[in-house]
């Protein structure tokens, strides 16, 4: 198993980079690429941990030498928020940064299965399978954006909120990733329940967490810990489908055939495809409903951006 990690020397890089070389199966292969100079010490300095998998580090403009033979590629590679903008203050820079590595991938590594954190994922996601679609490599089931730090940050609140164990708590957070297109679909979480006023206070925590971390860490960039163990949770699951591992599932904003928008976050059967099948997310509340229906026309705008930049 050959896992690589654009942006490998940032915030988040270096923590799932961190977390992958303690948790991946023995003999697998840890791959790290940023253009930041540092990023083959970085590999140096993860070799040193006492596990059987095998790292290396490139740096430089070219990813292509950290992509051969990868089974799964999770990038993070670009810029992050500082306190008053939104993610999509972010496309301008990010999405040629995810469109130009996109088609190393195509060229390099075109069936491996792809998460992209980098923001903002409503659009990148559409501009990467733009990319891989005119490169006739597009295969759905292999793309991902990674949504799991939402899902944790709900995990997390709610356990909080309600004094209950976290490692109990499941929850699926549908949409996609920013603003009122984060959903989490609190009326399904089992042995609990919420008031009217606990479900808006705990929706908006969420929708918003990001937003408390970038003002928390006061322009020192946006969540990166936790990010990090987001998506070593992800790319743990990516790779245990993969491996042939039953009944493995995370929601994750896919291009799923769903009935609300060409991409959506939504619960998701992994294998060693990548999406083995798209699950349903099962019975909202009236609340939920009009949420979710409230949330497409920015969802779609999204989308459209990314789709419209890839021309
Ligand atoms: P960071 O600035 O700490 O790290 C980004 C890294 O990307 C840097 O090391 C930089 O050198 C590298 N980079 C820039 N251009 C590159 C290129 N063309 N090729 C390879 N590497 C390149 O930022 P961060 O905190 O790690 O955040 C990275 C991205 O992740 C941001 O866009 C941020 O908004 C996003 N993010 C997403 C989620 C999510 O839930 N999906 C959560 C947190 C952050
Ligand atoms: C997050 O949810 O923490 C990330 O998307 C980063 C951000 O800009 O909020």
């Amino acid at each position: 198993m050959k896992v690589a990690v654009l942006g490998a020397a940032g915030g988040i890089g270096q923590a799932l980079a961190l977390l992958l070389k303690t948790q991946l199966p023995a003999g697998s292969k840890l791959s790290l690429y940023d253009i930041a100079p540092v990023t083959p010490g970085v590999a140096v300095d993860l070799s040193h941990i006492p596990t059987a998998v095998d790292v290396k580090g490139f740096a430089g403009e070219d990813p292509t030498p950290a992509l051969e033979g990868a089974d799964v590629v999770l990038i993070s590679a670009g810029v992050a928020r500082k306190p008053g903008m939104d993610r999509s203050d972010l496309f301008n820079i990010n999405a040629g940064i995810v469109r130009n590595l996109i088609e190393k991938v195509a060229s390099t590594c075109p069936k491996a299965l792809v998460g992209i954190i980098t923001n903002p994922v409503n659009t990148t996601v559409a501009i990467a399978a733009e990319v891989l679609k005119k490169a006739g490599v597009y295969d759905k089931n292999r793309l991902f954006g990674v949504t799991t730090l939402d899902v944790i940050r709900s995990e997390t609140f709610i356990a909080e909120a309600k004094g209950v164990d976290v490692e109990q708590v499941k929850i699926n957070v549908i949409g996609g990733h920013s603003g009122v297109t984060i959903l989490p679909l609190l009326s399904q979480v089992e042995g609990v329940s919420f008031s009217d006023e606990e479900v808006a206070n705990l929706t908006t925590r969420i929708q918003n967490a990001g937003t408390e971390v970038v003002e928390a860490k006061a322009g020192g960039g946006s969540a990166t810990l936790s990010m990090g163990q987001a998506a070593c949770r992800f790319g743990m699951s990516l790779v245990k489908g993969l491996q042939g591992e039953s009944g493995v599932i995370e929601c994750a904003y896919v291009d799923g055939g769903s009935e609300h928008a060409e991409f959506f976050a939504q619960p998701v059967l992994l294998g060693k495809n990548g999406v083995e099948e798209v699950l349903a997310y099962g019975d909202v509340s009236e609340f939920e409903a009009n949420a979710r229906d409230a949330m497409l026309d920015t969802l779609k705008g999204d989308i459209k951006l990314g789709v419209e930049f890839v021309g």
